[in-house]
């Protein structure tokens, strides 16, 4: 997603300036070409070394820089972005930008900028509450500038309020969100499911998978990176919400199902990447079971099939559904009986036996079989790049 693009990241003066390190670090490792914009306030808690060192790109501070790489500095970055960040954005900063001023290098570089702006507050709780900063925040949005954050907790100040600038991996998402709004999947909502179900045996007990969530977090992100509204119905117990989407936390069989059927009728289309149990005890214990040394059963009730349970809902002109078949053996064939059997318009069939692949890896080997069984081998890929191989069939479907 950020490989090859060229992203301004301006930074303005706030103690936040050291995160916007890791940020300017990360944005690069990913393959972005990071130029840094810094206020005159920046430089005064971090270098520009820094971030040269980080980015391996000369890093602008002075708007009459005799030496600078570009003749007219502020039209070049302008014109080459595919971004503007400004990470942390001081309460001055937006200020200026919402104003349109440019009376510095950064300010007159996004003023000279078609590109999309992103902006990620970092102040005292007090001064964001100020009534001139959110009516200056409320301009830029308007004007189709992404406002990221802040986040609440601990200030510098010693305070604790909104105010803090948005962690790297929080930021990374809002950028990927904001590079990707015009996308091949805007405008369409994709529920996804994902995660194991946890089915109660007792209060202290379940029966469950290994299912991480990872598979349907890399999907939710990657539909959320093509423009779509992205509805999570997860049963993952320890994965961070992915930024702007919107997450549906569930834990049993049923609640997943109730959870999906709720969302679909506004779907584009519904991606089952969940590990759902097949069984369920047939009641949970209202009390701890307690050990006795005798063998115990326990009687298993089968649960509702969801993607099933949705083709109901699925009429002509409805949405598109996808599954996944978690499979130890006869990978295709068995994948292809679950396309029939369900009625579906593409399987992502899951060798969980291939290195790297299947449950709590971050790569993932799936072979795509479609409604006519035409079967496609895709090598071992990132989930993130798996998912987006199963929403070009979405897209070329909701095309159709
Ligand atoms: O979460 P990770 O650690 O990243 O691992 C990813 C994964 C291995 C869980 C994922 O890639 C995967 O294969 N998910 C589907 C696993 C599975 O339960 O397959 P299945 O063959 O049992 O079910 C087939 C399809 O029916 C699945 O899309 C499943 O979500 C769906 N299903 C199953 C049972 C049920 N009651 N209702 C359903 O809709």
């Amino acid at each position: 997603m950020l490989s090859g693009k060229r992203v301004v990241l301006g930074v303005t003066g706030s103690i936040a300036c050291y995160k916007a390190l890791d940020l300017a670090s990360k944005l690069t490792q990913a393959g972005a070409l990071v130029d840094v914009i810094m206020s005159y306030g920046a430089t005064q808690f971090v270098t520009p070394l820094a971030f040269r060192s980080l980015t391996h790109r000369p890093v602008v501070t002075d708007a009459f820089d005799a030496n600078a790489e570009y003749a007219v500095e502020h039209v070049e970055l302008a014109r080459q972005a595919d971004i503007i960040v400004v990470a942390p954005a001081t309460v001055h900063s937006i200020a200026k930008l919402a104003l349109g001023l440019a009376d510095d290098p950064l300010t007159t570089t996004a003023v000279a900028s078609q590109a999309p702006l992103l902006v990620a507050p970092a102040m005292d709780a007090d001064m964001f509450q100020h009534p001139a900063t959110q009516e200056n925040l409320e301009r830029l949005r308007l004007r189709g500038a992404v406002i990221a954050g802040p986040g609440r907790g601990r200030l510098a100040s010693g305070l604790t309020g909104y105010g803090r600038l948005l962690e790297t991996p929080e930021l990374l998402g809002y950028i990927a969100y904001t590079l990707g709004r015009q996308g091949d999947l805007a405008g369409r909502v994709i529920v996804v499911s994902a995660g194991g179900t946890a089915e109660p045996i007792d209060p202290v007990r379940v029966v469950t998978n290994h299912s991480s969530g990872k598979m349907g977090y890399a999907l939710a992100e990657a539909a959320r990176d093509r423009g779509a509204r992205v509805v999570l119905v997860s049963a993952a117990r320890a994965l961070p919400a992915p930024p702007l989407v919107e997450v549906v936390p569930v834990a049993t069989a049923q609640q997943m199902c109730d959870a999906v059927l709720a969302r679909t009728p506004e779907a584009d289309a519904l991606i089952m990447a969940a590990a759902v149990a097949d069984y369920r005890p047939l009641s949970a214990a209202d009390q701890k079971i307690k050990k006795t040394g005798a063998e115990l059963n326990i009687p298993l009730a089968p649960t509702t099939d969801i993607l099933a349970a949705t083709l109901g809902q699925a009429g002509p002109g409805g949405f598109v559904r996808v599954g996944f078949a978690a499979e130890s053996e006869n990978l295709v064939a068995n994948a292809k009986t679950k396309v029939t059997a369900k009625s579906l318009d593409l399987i992502a069939a899951n060798d969980i036996t291939s290195e790297g692949s299947g449950f709590g890896a971050d790569t993932n080997r799936v072979t795509l079989i479609d409604r006519e069984l035409n079967v496609e081998e895709l090598p071992l890929l990132t989930k993130y790049e798996v998912g987006n191989r199963i929403l070009d069939r979405v897209a070329r479907l909701l095309r159709h």
